[in-house]
């Protein structure tokens, strides 16, 4: 018996599991603070916003409060005095340092003052102060890409889509033919992505694929969850990008919304008709540095998880992972 294992059986039980846990302990804090700088350095922590991505976040935020202010039953006639403020001393920020006025965030704000403006002009309201803030902002000929749109009861489509069925085609598939995957195959079953939900439509994702056999099988083996198969013909990694957070007490919502754009990736693949297998980032620090490395994915991402791809064999076994009965998933309270 090894020495460590005599020591072990020497010991009283209970020093033991205090033992075990204070070095538990001492594991978990340190993991913690790597976290934690990883989020203070990136993520909008402090306001004012000043680099260009949390400035783009930021946009994005606030141009969302403004939509949802359109989009509310009792509409109050010039609403959302904060949330314009902030629009306007970020889009000054943001053209005096010289970033591109075509980006997504911008074009996005500058569609959601033409429907503000819009909105009131509709209704005869003056807007006093929304007009003192972007007297000399070029918004009239913005996209409609913001602002509301209108859907009922009678013109859903959704009725007609079975997601069960979709979700019951979904397996995780472990082994793959021959076949190469094509970029385009990726794109098409990426196409859902920008669809998933998000916490006020930061839509902070991101999806890196690697084709790269070599590469592949270095990942792979850091990941270390994958042993006994062939190589997949691709493999993705999702990630959410912290700069799209705001503050300390949203640090895990980089890990909602991965998990979210995840699911939506899983089901975009399987109507694809690829074949697909969830690899978890469950590692430690030296093995997500150097997936991150090989990924060539900026501090600022956090790292979710893997997906294998490839296309289908011709027929083979699948664990069944049996599912509960959804009643013991489904809890009403009185
Ligand atoms: C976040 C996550 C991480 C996973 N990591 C691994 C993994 O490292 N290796 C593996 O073989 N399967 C992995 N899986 C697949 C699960 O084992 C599988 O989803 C589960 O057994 C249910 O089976 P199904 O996906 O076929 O429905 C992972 C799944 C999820 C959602």
């Amino acid at each position: 018996m090894k020495i460590k294992e005599q020591i072990k059986q020497l010991v009283p039980a209970s020093l033991l599991h205090h033992v075990q846990m204070f070095k538990a302990s001492q594991k978990f804090d340190r993991a913690s603070k790597i976290d934690k700088d990883r989020y203070l350095k990136n993520a909008a922590v402090i306001f004012p916003e000043d680099d260009e991505e949390t400035i783009k976040a930021a946009l994005l935020f606030h141009t969302h409060a403004i939509e949802k202010g359109l989009s509310h039953p009792n509409f109050r006639p010039n609403f959302g005095h904060t949330a314009l403020a902030s629009l306007a001393s970020l889009s000054s920020k943001y053209v005096a340092s010289g970033y591109s006025v075509d980006a997504f965030e911008f074009q996005n704000y500058l569609s959601v003052l033409k429907a503000y403006k819009e909105r009131h002009e509709h209704l005869n309201i003056s807007t006093p102060y929304f007009d003192k803030l972007f007297r000399h902002v070029g918004y009239r000929n913005a996209t409609d890409m913001a602002g509301v749109s209108t859907i009922s009861r009678d013109s859903s489509e959704c009725r007609k889509i079975n997601y069960l069925d979709l979700m019951q085609c979904r397996h995780s598939v472990r082994e793959y033919s021959d076949e190469k995957v094509l970029k385009s195959q990726i794109e098409s079953a990426a196409s859902c992505l920008p669809l998933t939900p998000s916490v006020c439509n930061r839509q902070p994702w991101k999806v890196t694929t690697m084709m790269d056999s070599e590469k592949i099988s270095t990942i792979l083996k850091l990941q270390g969850g994958f042993k006994g198969y062939n190589l997949p013909p691709a493999l993705s990694i999702i990630s959410t990008s912290d700069a799209s957070f705001r503050g300390i007490d949203e640090r895990n919502e980089p890990y909602v919304e991965g998990g979210l754009v995840l699911m939506s990736y899983l089901l975009g693949l399987t109507a694809e008709n690829l074949a697909s297998c969830t690899l978890n980032m469950m590692l430690d620090q030296e093995r997500m540095n150097e997936i991150r490395k090989v990924y060539q994915l900026p501090e600022s991402e956090t790292m979710i998880a893997l997906v294998a791809i490839g296309h289908f064999k011709e027929s083979y076994y699948i664990a069944k992972s049996k599912r509960r009965d959804p009643a013991d998933v489904c809890n009403f309270l009185e």
